[in-house]
């Protein structure tokens, strides 16, 4: 069968090289891919939204399965309109994919089926100012549509909420509605599922850390590590979320007649009071999905398979024992600006099975790796658990280098993002 992935960043690395095994597999393409992945995929030149294209590529080779790995080509349609030509496709409509999109859409959805969420509420970026002059603080300012990862301001001061307001301006139609939301304490945690919109089957939690630097310090990335599972994430409290968040989510998203299928990706806040929903995903989580892929032992192409169909409940996935841990080597000065082009070191080492590097942001240049994105690399490892995990993705990294490379030496010990 010839599969097709979306994307271009670690994530997709991680899915292309977990699909790679399936038995099932004969050809793999990724538009438009790293080179990374050069020796198990072909890559394909067409960007993530440019859905004609890959909509007629998929028809001409004769693609049985295309997944997609970001949001942006779901918000352009891209399931609907494979689906509209016959053609296989794992991950959620448009409409579905609002749960994402849109947070006006999903704060509402949350409030309107009794989903446990931060209280909120919306006004014209206008009138945010006047609104929050009366507030007390600190509050959680969010712009309504994507703003990759740069539209969500915690506000402790008046001062702050207004220069975030101001932040937002440059976001254009994306901040045209701003959500006012409750102060949430506690500890984050991310949970996935896969569904076909009836059935949902947990793959598991991971913790990411979004800020730069060690401690929980700096600028929000789009993740500097993760490891999973997550130890937070007990029995009790794993079924706590499938029933008062997963299957309540499921059951009104088909009532609003946009059925959710794909992965579905839940960011929660652990609070004395209770669990909350922070926000959902329409997608896997990144670096998460490089961290818990690896774990799966489940033949993701049939899990993905049995999700079009809707036979869920036809699989069970199998983990292996261990627990991982994947570390996110960046280009420094990453979430802002940064220099390209360094020559990486030690990538064409002979490792242990229990050691994968995804390919974030690199290109090879005459046999020669070279940095090419602020997120450069991933270094994921399994071990027994997390401690052995953490030791040997520590020693692994330290094998790679490039100018000005970066990574937080406190992925796997702190707790909270
Ligand atoms: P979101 O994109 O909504 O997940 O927000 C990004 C990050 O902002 C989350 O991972 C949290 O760290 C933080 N955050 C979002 N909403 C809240 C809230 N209501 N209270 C506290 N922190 C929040
Ligand atoms: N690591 C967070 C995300 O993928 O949204």
């Amino acid at each position: 069968m010839k599969v097709l992935v979306i994307g271009s960043g670690g994530r997709e690395h991680a899915l292309i090289w977990k699909i790679a095994q399936s038995p099932h597999v004969t050809q793999l393409f990724c538009a438009p891919g790293n080179p990374g992945m050069a020796h198990i995929a072909e890559l394909i030149q067409i960007p993530v939204h440019d859905i004609d294209r890959l909509l007629s590529f998929a028809k001409i080779r004769g693609v049985d399965l295309t997944v997609v790995g970001p949001e942006l080509p779901l918000s352009l349609k891209i399931v609907d309109r494979f689906r509209e030509k016959g053609l296989r496709i794992f991950g959620p409509t448009q409409a579905a994919a609002a749960i994402e999109t849109s947070k006006v859409f999903s704060k509402s959805l949350m409030d309107k089926y009794g989903i446990p969420t931060a209280k909120s509420e919306v006004v014209s970026h206008k009138d945010a100012y006047a609104r929050i002059a009366a507030m007390e603080l600190p509050i959680v300012l969010k712009v309504d549509g994507l703003a990759a990862g740069k539209g969500v301001v915690i506000a402790h001061n008046q001062a702050e909420a207004i220069a975030g307001l101001d932040g937002f301006k440059k976001m254009g139609h994306a901040a045209e509605q701003v959500i006012i939301e409750e102060y949430l304490e506690g500890i984050e945690l991310s949970f996935f599922v896969v569904t076909d919109g009836k059935n949902a089957l947990s793959v598991g939690s991971a913790q990411d850390h979004k800020r730069v630097f060690d401690g929980n310090r700096g600028p929000n990335t789009g993740g500097m590590g993760a490891f999973s599972p997550s130890p937070l994430l007990t029995p009790n409290l794993e079924d706590e979320i499938m029933s008062k968040v997963i299957y309540p989510t499921l059951q009104a998203m088909a009532k609003e007649g946009c059925a959710y299928t794909g992965i579905l990706y839940a960011g929660i806040m652990l609070t004395k009071n209770g669990l909350s929903v922070l926000e959902f995903n329409a997608r896997w989580g990144d670096p998460e999905a490089q961290a818990i892929l690896p774990r799966l032992k489940t033949d993701w192409v049939k899990v993905m398979e049995a999700t079009i169909d809707g036979q869920l409940d036809q699989v069970r996935l199998e983990w292996e024992t261990g627990e991982s841990i994947c570390l996110v080597l960046t280009s420094g000065g990453y979430p802002g600006p940064y220099e390209k082009g360094k020559p990486i070191s030690g990538l064409n080492a002979e490792r242990p099975a229990s050691i994968t590097i995804f390919h974030a942001g690199t290109t090879l240049e005459e046999g020669q790796w070279l940095s090419a994105g602020g997120r450069v690399l991933g270094v994921t490892a399994i071990g027994k658990n997390l401690a052995a995990a953490r030791k040997q993705a520590y020693e692994t990294i330290k094998q790679i280098s490039f100018e000005k490379m970066h990574y937080r030496s406190d992925i796997g010990i702190t707790t909270s993002t």
